[in-house]
C-alpha cells in the first residue's frame, strides 16, 4: 500500500484559535478563509461568541467582529478538550474587569494551569484554579507589566502572558528557554502592538490592535506531517501538502525527516505574517534514526508521536531527548504512543523524560488499540495500522475530529 498525490491540509489550528482570541482584545472586521475546521477552534469561536463576539459564515469564510475588549463582564466558557483556548483565554480575561470561570472535557480537566496563573497572578489579576487545573476563575483588573522567565518552553504559557501585557501598565518582558511557536507574536506585531523581540526575549506594551480585514489561515503544518511522514515509509509513496505553514518555529520535524535521510522538498512561497508552501515528500528507502535534542522538541511537540512511527521503520536508535512535557498533552502521548506502537511490535520505551526508538521492526495490528481520546495518538495508529496492512479497532478513533475532521477522506484520496 502506497500514499500517493496532493493534498491540502486544513487551516492551521493555532493560527485560528488566535484569530478568535485575538479579536476579543482587537477592533476590526475580519474575513478569515480557510478557517481550522476541527472542534478545537469550535470551542475557540464558541467562548468568542460567549463573550458577545459575533461570528458571522458567509461561503467559506469566517467573519470575526472585534470586540476591543468590551466583552460581557461574566460568562462561563466552556473550552472543550482546548488548552490552547483556555490558556491564551486566562491572559485575555486578565486585564477585563469582569469575573469568568473556564472549563473543559475531562481531559482538559486533568492539564495544569498553574503555570498561566503564576505569573498572570504576578500581574494583577486574581486567578483561581482548582487543585492547579480546571476549572478555573478569572477575575481581571488593572494589570502592570512584568519580566517574566517561562520554566518550560511553551507557546501557550508565552502567548498568555503577552495577551495579558497587551493591557498591563508599562513593559511586560516574556523570555524563553527555547523557541516555541511565534504566531501570536507575528500576529499581535503585524496588526499594530507594540511588540519586539530576538533570542527569545519578547516585549509588549500596551497598544492598540486592528484586525485585516482580510485573513487566509495557512494549512496546518501538524495535520500535513502525518501523511508527509506515512509517505516517508510506506515503500512507493510521494505526496505533496499544498498550502502549508511553513514557519519555521513549527517546522523541526522538516528537520528531523532530513536528518533520518527522508526525500523532501520545500518550496516557499512569499507571505505575511506567515510563511507558507509546498512540501513534497517521498519513501526513504533507507531511513536512518537519530538523537532529537531536547532544545529541538518544542519546534515538534506535537509531532513526535507520528515522527516515532517513522523511528521504528529507521535502522538504528532514534531518541527523543526531554519530552516529558508530552505528558501533559491530551493524553500522556508518551505513554500512549509507547504502550500502542509497542503492543503492534515496535522497539520503543521511556527511559525517564527521554523517548527511545530501536528500529526498524515490522509492525502488526492487534484487534484493538487505544487512541486515549488523543487526536494525534488516533491518526499516528491509524498509519500505523496501514503499514501494518490492517484496519484495527481503535478506541475512540472519532476524536480525530478535534483538529482534522477530513482526515479519512484525504487518506482514502491519497490512497486511490
Ligand atoms: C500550541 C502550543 C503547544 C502545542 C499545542 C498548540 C499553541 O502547546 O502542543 O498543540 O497553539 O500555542 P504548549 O505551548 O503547551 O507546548
Amino acid at each position: 500500500m502506497k500514499l500517493q498525490g496532493a493534498f491540502s491540509p486544513p487551516g492551521d489550528k493555532s493560527i485560528s484559535h488566535r484569530l478568535g482570541l485575538i479579536s476579543l482584545l482587537a477592533s476590526g472586521r475580519c474575513a478569515v478563509s480557510n478557517f481550522a475546521p476541527g472542534e478545537d477552534c469550535a470551542s475557540t469561536l464558541a467562548v468568542f461568541r460567549a463573550l458577545g463576539g459575533q461570528v458571522e459564515r458567509i461561503d467559506n469564510e469566517v467573519i470575526l467582529n472585534g470586540l476591543a475588549g468590551q466583552f460581557a463582564p461574566t460568562a462561563y466558557l466552556d473550552c472543550g478538550n482546548s488548552g490552547t483556548t483556555m490558556r491564551l483565554l486566562m491572559g485575555v480575561l486578565a486585564g477585563a474587569g469582569g469575573e469568568y470561570r473556564l472549563s473543559g472535557d475531562a481531559s482538559l480537566s486533568a492539564r495544569p494551569m498553574e503555570r498561566v496563573a503564576k505569573p498572570l497572578r504576578l500581574m494583577g489579576a486574581q486567578v483561581e484554579t482548582t487543585e492547579g487545573k480546571p476549572p478555573v476563575t478569572v477575575r481581571g483588573g488593572d494589570l502592570k507589566g512584568v519580566n517574566y522567565e517561562l520554566p518550560v518552553a511553551s507557546a501557550q504559557l508565552k502567548s498568555a502572558v503577552l495577551l495579558a501585557g497587551l493591557k498591563a501598565q508599562g513593559v511586560t518582558t516574556v523570555t524563553e528557554p527555547a523557541a516555541s511557536r511565534d504566531h501570536t507574536e507575528r500576529m499581535l506585531a503585524a496588526w499594530g502592538a507594540r511588540l519586539s523581540g530576538q533570542n527569545g526575549v519578547w516585549r509588549i506594551t500596551p497598544s492598540s490592535v486592528t484586525l485585516p480585514g482580510a485573513f487566509r489561515v495557512p494549512g496546518d503544518a501538524s495535520s500535513a506531517a502525518f501523511f508527509l511522514c506515512a509517505a516517508a515509509i510506506m515503500p512507493g509513496s510521494q505526496v505533496t501538502a499544498e498550502g502549508a505553514l511553513l514557519n519555521p518555529t513549527r517546522a523541526g520535524f522538516f528537520t528531523v525527516l532530513e536528518r533520518m535521510g527522508v526525500p523532501l522538498e520545500i518550496e516557499p512561497e512569499t507571505s505575511e505574517p506567515e510563511p507558507w508552501g509546498t512540501v513534497r515528500a517521498a519513501y526513504g528507502p533507507q531511513l536512518n534514526g537519530c538523537q532529537v535534542e531536547a532544545e529541538e522538541i518544542a519546534g515538534l511537540v506535537d509531532e513526535v508521536p507520528i515522527l516515532a512511527l517513522v523511528a521504528s521503520q529507521a535502522q538504528g536508535t532514534t531518541v527523543f531527548k526531554e519530552v516529558g512535557e508530552l505528558r501533559l498533552k491530551e493524553t500522556d502521548r508518551l505513554a500512549a504512543v509507547a504502550s500502542q506502537l509497542g503492543a503492534m511490535g515496535a522497539d520503543i520505551y521511556e527511559r525517564g523524560d527521554d523517548l527511545v526508538i530501536q528500529g526498524p521492526t515490522p509492525l502488526s495490528a492487534p484487534k484493538r488499540l487505544d487512541s486515549f481520546g488523543d487526536h494525534r495518538i488516533a491518526m499516528t495508529l491509524r498509519l500505523a495500522g496501514l503499514l501494518a496492512g490492517a484496519r484495527p479497532l481503535i478506541q475512540d478513533e472519532e476524536c480525530i475530529a478535534i483538529s482534522y475532521p477530513g482526515f479519512a477522506e484525504t487518506l482514502e484520496g491519497l490512497l486511490a
